[in-house]
């Protein structure tokens, strides 16, 4: 039967298919610490208070990329290159969401405004990271190796979703509201589709790896589809609404110890 949990015992269970599921999925990481350890060294002067926490936030991505090189590493195998078309991060970018890297490479202090992008930024796609781990956590949890990283990571991405709605929802009773709730909509609807094309790209990588039988592959582009309808359709609102998280300066203190890939 054609499961989700069938599907990933399918892509972690051959050599190939987790090589590239693996390095896709480090690559973003990497990224997304690279973006957050530029914006912690550019922050301005008036929200210097958030400096500790994006660099904390990027030190954890970091460690997100070290954790699926770890687990290729330890299957003997070496990260590819990814596709063109499965790289999220950048396709993020090249739709103008978030800040670019030529301006975060450029050394530039931010403004407020950017710090708005960039929380709005993370808040849709830290909502997406959390349910994407909350989901491999749940089928990666008959392989106690893979389900023993997963669970670092995704714990590691709610804290980043509380932190992105607790420091909006303080921006937005600091008078800037309407700019938040805006950024937060375009950012959505615009991460909806990318997200749903990336899907796309990588299931038909690793239908190819697998071998994949043509009805099979399009039962699951189907399936991406009608997720992206649901979302067009309403879902995205999960992705914009401010709440304050139970887990209150989820990414304040120091960085708790533990064990490995640190
Ligand atoms: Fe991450
Ligand atoms: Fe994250």
């Amino acid at each position: 039967m054609l499961t989700a949990r069938a599907v990933f015992g399918e892509i972690f269970g051959n050599d190939e298919a987790f090589r590239l599921f693996c390095s896709i999925a480090a690559s973003g990481e990497a990224q997304g610490g690279w973006e957050n350890g530029r914006i912690a060294a550019l922050v301005p002067e008036s929200y210097r208070d958030l400096a500790p926490k994006i660099a904390r936030h990027g030190a954890d991505e970091d460690k997100h990329g070290r954790i699926f090189n770890a687990l290729l590493r330890k299957r003997g195998l070496e990260p590819v290159p990814v596709p063109v078309g499965t790289d999220y991060t950048m396709l993020l970018e090249n739709a103008g969401l978030g800040l670019p890297h030529s301006q975060l490479r450029r050394g530039q202090k931010l403004t407020e405004d950017d710090i708005i992008t960039y929380l709005a930024h993370s808040r849709v796609t830290e909502q997406r990271a959390s349910e994407q781990m909350r989901a491999l956590r749940k089928y990666a949890g008959s392989r106690p190796d893979i389900g023993r990283a997963i669970m670092m990571i995704s714990d590691d991405e709610d804290n980043h979703l509380a932190y992105c709605h607790e420091e909006l929802l303080r921006l937005a009773s600091a008078g800037h509201a309407d700019t938040i709730h805006r950024t937060l909509r375009a950012t959505a609807l615009a991460e909806i589709a990318i997200y749903r094309d990336v899907s796309k790209a990588v299931m038909a990588h690793l239908g190819r790896i697998l071998g994949w039988p043509r009805p099979k592959s399009a039962t699951l582009a189907a399936g991406i589809q009608a997720i992206y309808l649901y979302e067009r359709l309403g879902g995205w609102r999960r992705m914009v609404s401010l709440r304050m998280p139970a887990r209150r300066n989820a990414l304040g203190g120091p960085r708790p110890a533990r064990a490995g890939y640190t």
